[in-house]
């Protein structure tokens, strides 16, 4: 039995199904993920997680009790849980990803979304049941006294719904994202709203990425349960029973970065990158496409620094990665091809017979992500509003040399937005000076600023992050 356990809607492991009926296997991708799959890896950690795809549910139908470690995959000790298709949808889709991703990323058009209606009620309840199905899970698997690390927004209710089944487990919760405001937070049916908060606070600790997104947490706790706050001991008193609210921000590894970004993958898309665009300077940015990474507003600023500075025509080329996510949902779909139409106008109006003022890429490529890392003179990261951000972490550390042009409102500035460029996402023009600011930026500066940030960056790598969360859970 092991001792430390996780949850996640998303597992370090994904299982794809090919035609002859055969199962392959890859590594679960975001920032989620990427952080934990390490720490599970050198911990004794059972970790649980939802099947996602056909293939997952093809993979745990063979595997004793879901346990893929126990079906003889090199998974490490895991457990994947085969929801109902249709529950797991409305949860996943319609609750996670449509509305509490949304309210944190204050992602909404208000005018005409959120409605919250019958329907809404529906995908609500398959929220509270796929909430159980992790609980009842946990429950079943972790010895007495298990320490039990559930993570994100897909999971608020789990820690209540634990507390009551398991009292003796100790429960902390974490959140990956940013908090809304609590004006913003109130858009929720008042119940939910409550449920949220009150799933939540049956962890003994709530963790976040940044003392702000903790600090709106109280803030919702305060002004929508009427909690007790102590804002100086960051603790919330509610019904009896108290929840520590931690700060940890998860950074990154930078020997295991550097040593898998020196691999000949990479080193042959640095070469086959340098081919493409010649000696030119490089702006570059990496991305799931995802609607609060600001990818359209990136690329206009981008456009207007064009239009700016024709003398940098023929001498720069902007390498846009914009890697596919949450295409079930119609938002992303027609956000992708915003994007793709935005590119296509950059490309009619600047591009020459012998320049590419702009290359998009929407495909996913890891290794040729950190062979763009490498080779970048300007990295640009400007969410409207991220829990972290670490691609604002990892660039530094690859590219020692180039300027970051950070939006305030990624989690990551709080650490990093001194030695950054710092802009706010939504003034276009603004991020369009701060990209010549980047480019302009003399060389030490740039390589004083570097080393600023990747000191910062790897601050607190992912074991460190998780041990952290452990002491504090005692
Ligand atoms: C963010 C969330 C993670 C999520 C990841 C990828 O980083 O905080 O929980 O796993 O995005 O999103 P996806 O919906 O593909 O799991």
């Amino acid at each position: 039995m092991n001792a430390i356990l996780v949850a996640s809607n998303r597992g370090p492991v994904s299982f794809t199904l090919s035609e002859d009926g055969s199962l392959s296997m890859r590594r679960g991708g975001g920032g989620l993920v990427s952080g934990l799959s390490e720490v599970a890896k050198d911990l004794d950690v059972l970790w649980v997680c939802a099947a996602l795809s056909d293939g997952d549910r093809g993979a745990v139908r063979l595997a004793p009790g879901g346990r893929l470690d126990q079906a003889g995959y090199e998974t490490g000790a895991l457990r994947m849980l085969d929801i109902p298709p249709a529950t797991f949808h409305r949860a996943y889709n319609a609750v996670a990803n449509s509305t509490l991703w949304f309210v944190h990323h204050l992602l909404y058009d208000t005018p005409n979304r959120p409605h919250f209606d019958a329907r809404f009620r529906r995908e609500w309840e398959s929220y509270q049941t796929y909430n159980e199905a992790f609980a009842t899970a946990l429950a079943e698997e972790a010895p007495h006294g298990a320490r039990v690390m559930v993570q994100d927004y897909h999971l608020s209710l789990v820690p209540a719904m634990l507390r009551v089944e398991r009292p003796d487990l100790r429960v902390a919760h974490f959140s990956h994202t940013p908090w809304a405001p609590p004006e913003y937070f109130s858009l929720l049916p008042d119940d939910v709203a409550a449920e949220v908060l009150e799933g939540i606070l049956g962890a003994d600790h709530a963790g976040f990425l940044t003392a702000r997104w903790g600090g709106a947490f109280m803030d919702c706790c305060e002004t929508v349960l009427g909690a007790r706050v102590e804002r100086a001991s960051r603790t919330v008193t509610h019904e009896g029973r108290t929840t520590r609210v931690g700060t940890h921000s998860l950074g990154v590894d930078g020997k295991a970065l550097w040593a898998r970004a020196s691999e000949p993958d990479v080193e042959s898309h640095m070469a086959a990158l340098r081919a493409q665009v010649g000696d030119r300077r490089l702006i570059v940015r990496i991305d799931r496409t995802e609607l609060s990474k600001n990818i359209v507003r990136g690329l206009v600023a981008y456009r207007e620094f064009l239009s700016a500075h024709p003398e940098w025509h023929g001498r720069v080329t902007h390498l846009a990665f914009a890697y596919p996510s949450r295409h079930d949902l119609p938002e992303y779909r027609e956000y992708t091809a915003a994007v793709q139409r935005c590119a296509k106008e950059i490309e009619d109006e600047y591009a020459t017979e012998d320049w590419d003022p702009l290359i998009l890429n929407v495909d996913d490529d890891y290794p040729r992500s950190l062979a763009a890392y490498r080779l970048a003179d300007v990295l640009l990261v400007n969410p409207i509003r991220d829990g972290m951000n670490l691609v604002a972490k990892e660039g530094p550390i690859l590219s020692p040399g180039s300027a970051l042009v950070l939006s305030r409102e990624a989690g990551a500035a709080a650490e990093l937005g001194e030695h950054a460029v710092t802009v706010n996402p939504y003034d276009v023009s603004a991020t369009a000076a701060a990209l010549h600011e980047g480019l302009t930026m003399p060389e030490a500066e740039r390589a004083r600023r570097g080393a600023l940030l990747a000191t910062a960056a790897t601050a607190l790598p992912p074991h460190r992050w998780f041990a952290e969360q452990l002491d504090a859970l005692g």
